[in-house]
């Protein structure tokens, strides 16, 4: 029989960071089975490398009996602690029922496009799933590429300039910080501004605040939903500072925004996948209470995750030939080589993804190419994640012995991180083979 289907998906690839995570997963087995003792090091992936808090791991053990269907818009408890909780950590004040519990905030995200009317814009580098969302949802997209020299941010003139472009009367600006991939992070200034412009034009925006919790600086975080309540829905949830990313837990904060809006993402949420698991969403009740476990847990996974992602970029930006900025939080470093691009070209690797796959293929490296990012293939720029240890470990000893000082930082990091370390060494010694024009191959170290 003759299958059609919808010609659409056609234009729509499956993310690619879920595809290399499962390749080194792969990988990973066929080298232990055949004997190859080389490590991979992992530096395409995003996940938190902590188990979840103790607190929220028992809660969740203990409602495993709760079976019911819960309302669309999550448990009314869970909703109250939600709003308690953006209101306590961020100051964004809001009632429970302007809280929507969802099944991770990327299919929030994907519900608050479905039902908002607009062409998207989606800032560049970007996260590799938003293009795809607009994709499936048929929305137009307007890509707008942040520049290095302005900490890869958007800005008020780059947002203006981009919505010009649209006669539509309303525009969904998908913002998100800290930024995936390049780590920046928006001050409050920033946002007022970017607010403004909104404000001019008719912009929804939907900021992604998945790794608000994971700003290095821990309190420098703004939420825009503070800074242009009228016109932002807020998505988070418990995926990467509580380390819960398959519990599939998220939330959408709609600090002042119609109900009609509200009342279409539940249409949209009770229709399609019902309701969160009803055991995830009461250990959530324990994720976003103010017990002072899990407080202390996200603060002090957060100093791990700096430690790291401060010595990676000091050492990535130490190699000849990179460019890349000090990330101010999530998980990731971009990573920028085109100053080997003509080198690369000599020896026939003419797109990002060929460097990437060469360097997986040559020395086990797995880094996310610009591709994925919403970048043209011929930029040789990439996402490297910092997250390939072992969180646990790590955390006993930050904890039992918290470095003071820079040098005893790096050498926590060394101790903890060899994976990703000695990744970076990896990476440095494949340069040096295209610097000096040979076509790389492993060399035993
Ligand atoms: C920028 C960004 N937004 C959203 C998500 C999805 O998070 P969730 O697990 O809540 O769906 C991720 C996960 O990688 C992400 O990096």
């Amino acid at each position: 029989m003759d299958i059609l289907l919808e010609r659409h998906l056609r234009e729509v690839s499956s993310p690619a960071n879920l595809k290399i995570n499962d390749q080194i997963r792969r990988f990973r087995a066929f080298c232990r089975e055949h004997g190859c003792a080389r490590p991979y090091h992992h530096f395409a992936f995003g996940q938190s490398p902590f188990s979840p808090p103790p607190p929220v791991i028992e809660a969740l053990k203990t409602h495993a009996t709760q079976h019911d269907y819960l309302p669309a818009a999550g448990l009314p408890e869970l909703r109250t602690a939600v709003s308690d909780f953006y209101g306590r950590v961020f100051g964004l004040h809001c009632k429970a029922d302007q809280v929507v519990v969802g099944p991770g905030s990327k299919e929030l995200i994907a519900v608050a496009l479905a039902v908002l009317d607009g062409p998207v814009v989606i800032p560049t580098p970007s996260w590799v799933s938003y293009l795809p969302q607009a994709r499936i949802l048929r929305k137009e997209v307007l890509p707008v590429r942040t520049r290095r020299e302005d900490g890869f941010k958007l800005t008020p003139r780059g947002l203006d300039a981009c919505l010009r472009t649209t006669a539509a009367r309303q525009k969904i600006l998908i913002l998100n910080h800290p930024h995936n991939p390049t780590g920046c992070v928006y001050s409050g200034a920033e946002l007022s501004a970017l607010a403004e412009v909104c404000r001019a034009h008719g912009v929804v925006v939907i900021s992604d605040e998945i790794y608000a919790l994971t700003t290095f600086d821990q309190d420098s975080f703004v939420s825009m939903g503070r800074v242009f309540p009228e016109g932002t829905i807020v998505t988070g949830g418990l995926s990467k500072d509580r380390s819960c990313g398959g519990y599939r837990l998220g939330v959408a904060v709609f600090p002042s925004m119609p109900k009609g809006l509200i009342e279409d993402v539940l249409k949209v949420a009770g229709s399609t996948y019902s309701c969160v698991s009803a055991p995830i969403q009461f250990a959530a009740l324990t994720a976003y209470s103010n017990e002072p476990e899990v407080t202390a847990y996200i603060r002090d996974c957060t100093f791990v995750n700096a430690a790291v992602g401060r010595a990676m970029g000091e050492m990535v930006g130490a190699i000849e030939g990179l460019q890349t900025q000090a990330a101010r939080g999530a998980f990731y470093l971009f990573v920028d080589f085109n100053e080997y691009r003509e080198k690369f070209n000599r020896i026939g690797i003419t797109t990002c993804g060929a460097f990437t796959e060469n360097l997986l293929k040559v020395e086990h490296t797995a880094l996310l190419s610009g591709g994925a990012l919403l970048l043209p293939e011929d930029d040789f720029s990439v996402r490297c994640s910092f997250v390939d240890y072992d969180g646990d470990q790590a955390l006993r000893l930050w904890r039992r012995d918290p470095p003071a000082t820079t040098s005893e930082e790096r050498s926590f990091v060394h101790e903890v991180a060899p994976l990703v370390t000695d990744g970076v060494g990896y990476i440095a010694r494949y340069l040096e083979q295209i610097r000096s024009g040979e076509t790389p191959r492993h060399q035993a170290s």
